[in-house]
């Protein structure tokens, strides 16, 4: 899979992708991530990409001239633009599902007041990581683009993506690892015992427990 990442700040992306899980994946050519800088496709002075909202109103926003120009730059007929904003559909498990099947995706990272509304014309899906506003699209596409990543058959353990949080609709029962002990604090004696029928019955009870405390819109 290939994934642009169209950017006004591209040293941020260091973070995804030249650390741990996501840089082997790179080195493995299980994905080719490539960051855009959108001020390169700047033909004002000063490279300027943003200006003040027509209507009035606080901030300043990012201009349809330099977007077009630097999705065209990366566009071919296999690609998915997706918009990262705060208004757009709550993105979930389901959906880095879908987009993990994907040949080409597209990341479109904004800042200040966010886009010229004109830009979702050539935009295919708008997504919003949750409900909180954050100064920029840069973690949100890192949010995105991991989620998406690890899905990538080849890149973990398919064992590690069985039974994990939100499949079923559940959240993932709790681990424990050595010591037995630590600190007066012990790990339930049903995990020690070997009985598999009783472990798969003791994960799935807490599943349903800790969904219930901490998801309950997650249960049908
Ligand atoms: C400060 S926000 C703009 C907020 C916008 N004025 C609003 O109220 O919806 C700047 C940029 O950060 C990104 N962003 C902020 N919060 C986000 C979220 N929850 N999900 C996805 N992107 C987000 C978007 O790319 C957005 O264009």
């Amino acid at each position: 899979m290939k994934i642009d990442i169209l950017t006004l700040f591209p040293s941020m992306f260091s973070a995804l992708t030249e650390e741990s899980i996501i840089a082997r994946a790179t080195k493995k050519g299980l994905v080719d991530i490539k960051i855009t800088n959108i001020r390169d496709f700047s033909t004002l002075n000063n490279n300027q990409v943003d200006d003040t909202p027509y209507g009035g109103g606080a901030g300043m926003v990012i201009m349809c001239d330099p977007v077009f120009k630097a999705v065209e730059s990366v566009r071919t007929s296999n690609s998915k633009v997706i918009m990262l904003s705060p208004s757009g559909k709550i993105y979930k498990e389901t959906t880095a599902l879908r987009l993990s099947k994907e040949k080409h995706i597209i990341l479109l990272c904004g800042h200040y007041e966010g886009f010229d509304e004109r830009i979702k014309s050539i935009v295919d899906e708008v997504i919003s990581i949750g409900d909180y506003v954050l100064t920029g699209g840069e973690i949100p596409a890192m949010a995105v683009a991991d989620s998406i990543i690890r899905l990538i058959p080849g890149v973990i353990n398919s064992e590690s993506l069985r039974s994990e949080s939100f499949e079923d609709n559940l959240l993932d029962y709790p681990v424990y690892t050595k010591p037995r002990e630590y600190n007066g604090l012990l790990v339930p004696d049903v995990l020690l015992n070997g009985d598999h029928k009783k472990i798969d019955e003791y994960r799935n009870k807490e599943r349903i427990r800790i969904t219930k405390e901490n998801r309950p819109d997650l249960l049908k």
